[in-house]
């Protein structure tokens, strides 16, 4: 028999304490099983199995096609690959753009494949659905900025937040969601002022993905951050596999950069 201890999933406690003691957080998208068992041995503290697995695995040009099932699908292949990361999924488009209660009904699949957090995109307009979940034991992490499922009404993937009025409005919606009860926040594609300014203003953590470096921690989609995909990325996305010795030297270089507070610097800032 092992006298191994066995490993302990980080949870929203110990993500508070880590937060609190200004530890930097650091979150990578993870789509399966062999990739979490590598990142989680890279450093990694956060697995997203984000909606992205629409571009970056299917080959779709947005995350809009991506079904429920294919996230409990993808979310339980990461559980079973990590024994110690946290596991965020995202809600795909249309499972939470919808009632309260018909939003934790499809929030049921999800941590039933082992997420043990949801990621929803949306400002002030999804307070009450937070508010709804948290109280009834799901913790729920906000996305405001650049939220993709939006990007037809946003006209493209652009930079958010730019005009005072913007930048504003964002603000407030961080706010909104925090008094609902997220836990915590990505903040994607918006000046790394603001990104700093939003942080300030809260009391959760903010994940930042083009956000610049004041947020509480990062985030990068793992397939770009490896430059496997194909396409021009976005100015945010560092490649790590430049110069690194295998896959999971170029992860763990990404954990030690998030850490120390190189990664993202200017050149991957708005
Ligand atoms: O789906 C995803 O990968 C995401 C990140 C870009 C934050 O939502």
């Amino acid at each position: 028999m092992s006298t191994q201890p066995k490993a302990r999933r980080l949870t929203l406690s110990d993500l508070g304490k880590r937060h609190q003691a200004g530890e930097k957080l650091v979150m990578l998208t993870c789509y399966d099983a062999s990739f979490a068992a590598l990142s989680e041995a890279a450093g990694v503290e956060l697995l997203l199995v984000g909606d992205s697995l629409g571009n970056v695995v299917q080959g779709q040009d947005s995350t809009l096609p991506v079904t429920l099932q294919e996230m409990c699908y993808h979310t339980a292949a990461v559980r079973r690959g990590s024994e110690r990361a946290m596991i965020v999924a995202d809600m795909p488009f249309g499972a939470s753009q919808i009632s309260p209660e018909e939003t934790f009904r499809n929030v049921v699949p999800l941590m039933a494949a082992g997420a043990q957090m949801v990621k929803i995109e949306g400002g002030r307009e999804m307070a009450e659905t937070v508010r709804f979940l948290t109280h009834r034991g799901v913790p729920v992490c906000g996305h405001i900025g650049l939220t993709p499922q939006s990007v037809h009404q946003l006209g493209g993937f652009h930079v958010q937040g730019k005009s005072e009025a913007d930048a504003e409005r964002l603000s407030e919606d961080a706010l909104a969601l925090e008094a609902a009860g997220a836990a915590m926040l990505v903040l994607e594609a918006m000046p790394a002022t603001l990104g700093e300014a939003v942080t300030k203003r809260l009391h959760i953590p903010t994940i930042g993905i083009g956000a610049g470096v004041k947020t509480s921690g990062q985030v990068l989609v793992l397939y770009d951050m490896l430059d496997i995909s194909p396409g021009k990325k976005p100015r945010f996305v560092k490649n790590f596999m430049a110069g690194a010795e295998n896959v999971q030297a170029a992860v763990a270089a990404y954990v030690r950069e998030v850490k120390s507070g190189i990664f993202p610097s200017v050149e991957f800032s708005y």
